[in-house]
């Protein structure tokens, strides 16, 4: 059984397989309709989704599976009659081949994972991790880019709250040569947790403040936005590094701009129609990687 919990869990070559298979998922897609043939997947959403959620639901039908969801899963399920998570993983376990799970707390697919009997995917824990996302940001950037060895790569907006964030940056120090930019408010910035791994995995990360430290031929700029909605204090919601034509104009034609989505005004969308603006495509590409990764989990060898 494979849970899929962080990004801490994947190898170089898990990815470049995953990439593989994606790369197929996308050239034959029909060859893979009934790859879950049979299997019925659970998504159990906690907190707000448009893409992952149905990402993952259009992935699953694409592989011939059936699916039982419960989207507000907070208002919805017996949460609300104050039934825990783990009571509710141990009992739809028993009626599904796999769990895909957003939750608001940071911990909850790994306590998942500890009793479920079939295999929890992390949809996004709280301002944890959101290892699927980073996988389809990976494969995005290796669509563009070719390569992720020497890539550099500016993240930035909420930091501190970003789980895209988070996975991502576990995610880079597969590759060699790789240089993150941390672009932030002081009151954003990366939690020590993170700088502590890229650290250990010599990962350079270099703080910023401001445009002007960023070199104008970086690889990729990932903007972020503001997770409000973990914020006890509204000040913090004004948004600092909005990407306009403007900015656009200092970087190199040859830099991507990324975003997990949903964007609100940190992407100008006059932005849209820059060819380097690729946040649509990716996300678009997020359906392919799920497919994928159902399908290594639940039809593999
Ligand atoms: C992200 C998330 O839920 O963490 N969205 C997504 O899954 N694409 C980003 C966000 O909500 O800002």
């Amino acid at each position: 059984m494979r849970h899929i919990l962080s990004c801490d869990q994947f190898s170089r070559k898990d990815l470049m397989e995953l990439f593989a298979l994606t790369d197929e998922m996308r050239a034959n897609t029909n060859q893979f309709s009934n790859s879950l043939q049979g299997k019925i997947v659970a998504t159990i959403f906690y907190e707000p989704s448009t893409r992952t959620r149905l990402s993952f639901e259009a992935a699953i039908l694409r592989l011939g599976g059936n699916i039982i969801s419960t989207e507000n899963a907070k208002e919805m399920s017996s949460a609300i009659k104050g039934e825990s998570l783990l009571d509710t993983i141990r009992v739809v376990d028993g009626y599904c081949d796999a769990i895909v799970l957003r939750h608001f707390d940071s911990k909850a697919a790994a306590d998942a994972a500890a009793v479920s009997s079939v295999p929890i995917i992390n949809a996004g824990s709280g301002s944890g991790e959101h290892p699927t996302q980073s996988l389809l940001d990976a494969y995005t950037i290796y669509k563009y880019k070719k390569n992720l060895d020497g890539l550099s790569i500016v993240v930035m907006g909420d930091l501190l709250f970003g789980r895209t964030v988070h996975s991502l940056v576990k995610l880079l120090t597969l590759f060699e040569n790789v240089t993150i930019y941390g672009l932030s408010r002081e009151v954003l910035a990366l939690p020590d947790e993170y700088v502590t791994y890229l650290k250990q995995k010599e990962v350079s990360y270099i703080s910023c403040r401001s445009f002007d430290e960023i070199p104008c031929d970086v690889d990729v700029i990932y903007q972020t936005r503001t997770q409000t909605e973990r914020f006890e204090n509204t000040d913090l919601e004004v948004e600092e590094f909005i990407i306009d034509q403007s900015v656009m104009r200092k970087f190199s034609p040859q830099t991507i701009l990324m975003h997990p989505l949903p964007r609100r005004n940190e992407i100008s969308p006059a932005v849209d129609q820059d060819k380097r603006a690729v946040f649509f495509q990716q996300s678009h590409y997020g359906m392919y990687v799920r497919m994928s990764l159902l399908h290594n989990i639940l039809a593999g060898k």
